[in-house]
């Protein structure tokens, strides 16, 4: 396993639409989902898109276990939203792409989702709470959608202006 460098924003990588993975899992794509879960476990995250590693696959690692709990770590291989709820609930979102802001984003409460997970095997679950909005906010780095596209464009701004400051007194 190896800690992977994270990609920020605007780094235009992130803007990609990632492809799906054809053909079984196999171990090269578990090799890189061990890599995500390390990288995403350093950061520390709860969630991490392989885009924002560098690779455009539809694979996405995530680990919602409270501190101090033990992991219980959750791979998705192509996954897809079969239906979602109408009402919608505000969660104040971060992104390990992009550092240092938060914001509310409001997203449908719950999910019906399908996946492959960590040995191929197809999974068809309902997601709610923080897993709902993790697994949405995860999808939508797939599509190159951060959740900062999801706020409002003065919100966004006053972000992106954020993440600049923060970068410049970083390479100081
Ligand atoms: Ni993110």
């Amino acid at each position: 396993m190896a800690i992977r460098p994270i990609l920020v924003a605007p780094d235009p990588v992130l803007k990609q639409k990632s492809l799906p993975v054809e053909g079984p899992v196999t171990d090269a794509h578990r090799r890189l989902m061990d890599d995500m879960l390390e990288t995403m476990y350093d950061a520390p995250g709860i969630g991490l898109a392989a885009i924002q590693i560098g690779e455009p696959l539809r694979i996405i690692v995530m680990d919602l276990a409270r501190e101090g709990d033990p992991p219980e770590p959750r791979y998705f291989v192509n996954p897809e939203i079969l239906e979602s709820t109408e009402t919608t609930l505000p969660y104040e979102e971060g992104c390990l792409s992009v550092p240092e802001v938060f914001e509310e984003v409001q997203r449908p409460d719950k999910v019906r989702l399908r996946y492959l997970d960590y040995n191929g095997k197809p999974v068809e679950e309902e997601a709610s709470g923080l897993y709902a909005v993790c697994i949405q906010h995860e999808m939508d780095h797939l599509e190159g959608v951060l959740f900062i596209d999801r706020i409002s464009r003065l919100k966004r701004e006053n972000a992106m202006r954020k993440l600049k400051k923060a970068r410049k007194e970083a390479a100081l």
